[in-house]
């Protein structure tokens, strides 16, 4: 029998729990050569600004061990480019679409909820709080519980009540359950994460920093076992809260790993710059992982890490109501 995939984020249905990861897919056009993007349970967006931006200077990418360096510094058309051509493009082809934005004030977050909370073929926003913030010396929202609930509670405020906010952490911070849970109390549907950590190269022949911005996101592999830590920590905090999980996921394995942490949605990032397949395989390969242990249903296997060894499994409403 196959396995039900079907996931929510707060009341939207998804039909199974693979996303793209912000950045990692621009707004889906280059993918779609490769699958039908309506496959997925959705597909994000890079975080959209209000101005055009060309991002950082070169060089912007650095490889490391087992994962990458990036400084891209949210390159993008803006938002009027994008709700031109780019939103269409995606509404056009039924793809339920995650929209990311990213702004430097409170305000431009706003703004930018106001001009989507309209525009057809928004199934979720997802609030990138990992932008400086240029009313507070640059620093990072997600840093700082009361700035990223400020940020929450105004995009919440503008949004349509159908459209569920996401807010994403970043794991860079001392205690991610103070910010997710200042992210709930401001109003957040849904949380996900891990954004990038903060890395750094030095090329050892230049002798200089690898990157032009000298200090850039990590991502991949290395990141999987901050990101598990994160979604369980919130999870255990929060469990009737919906996560986006994401962090180094190259297989149906990793995928399922985030999913026994937490996570009801799982995002794939960096493996799609070397697999543009990634997300069907990825999917494809859950679904046999979770079939040969005896799963009828995904939402059986969300959190199932956090209960005792040999527990039977619990339906997610189980999980909901353990909260309260
Ligand atoms: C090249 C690149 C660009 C990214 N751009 C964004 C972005 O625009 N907004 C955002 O919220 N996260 C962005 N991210 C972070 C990813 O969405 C994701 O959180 C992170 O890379 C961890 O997943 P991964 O290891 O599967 O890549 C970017 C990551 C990469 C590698």
């Amino acid at each position: 029998m196959p396995v039900d995939m079907r996931t929510y984020l707060g009341h939207v249905e998804l039909v199974n729990p693979i996303t793209t990861a912000a950045g990692c897919a621009a707004s889906g056009a280059e993918l779609a050569q490769f699958f039908d993007l309506g496959r997925i349970g959705a597909l994000t967006t890079r975080s959209i600004t209000m101005a055009p931006r060309a991002g950082r200077p070169t060089p912007r990418m650095a490889e490391t061990p087992s994962g990458m360096l990036n400084a891209v510094g949210l390159q993008g058309p803006g938002v009027d480019a994008f709700l031109e051509r780019e939103l269409p493009w995606l509404a056009q082809r039924s793809v339920r679409t995650v929209v990311s934005i990213g702004g430097g004030t409170v305000a431009e977050y706003t703004a930018l909820a106001r001009r989507l909370t309209d525009a057809p073929g928004v199934t979720a926003v997802e609030v990138n709080l990992s932008c400086p913030n240029i009313e507070d010396r640059g620093r990072v929202f997600a840093r700082d519980g009361a700035a990223s609930a400020e940020v929450i509670a105004s995009v919440r405020s503008v949004m349509r009540y159908d459209v569920p906010v996401v807010a994403k952490l970043s794991p860079d911070v001392p205690d991610i359950v103070s910010v997710a849970r200042a992210c709930v109390d401001g109003g957040a549907d849904a949380l996900s994460m891990i954004n990038n950590p903060l890395g750094m190269s030095i090329d050892t022949e230049t002798m200089r920093p690898a990157l032009a911005a000298v200090t850039g996101g990590l991502s991949g592999p290395a990141v999987r076992p901050l990101a598990v830590r994160c979604v369980w920590q919130v999870h255990a905090a929060l469990p009737s809260v919906p996560i986006i999980g994401m962090g180094g996921v190259l297989t149906g394995r990793d995928a399922f790993e985030l999913i026994l942490a937490g996570a009801c949605v799982v995002a794939v990032g960096t493996a799609l710059f070397h697999d543009p397949y990634a997300c069907m395989r990825i999917l494809r390969e859950l679904e046999e992982l979770l079939a040969a242990r005896g799963f009828n249903r995904l939402a059986d296997a969300v959190g199932l890490a956090h209960r005792p060894p040999g527990a039977s499994t619990r339906h997610r409403t189980d999980l909901e109501e353990s909260s309260l």
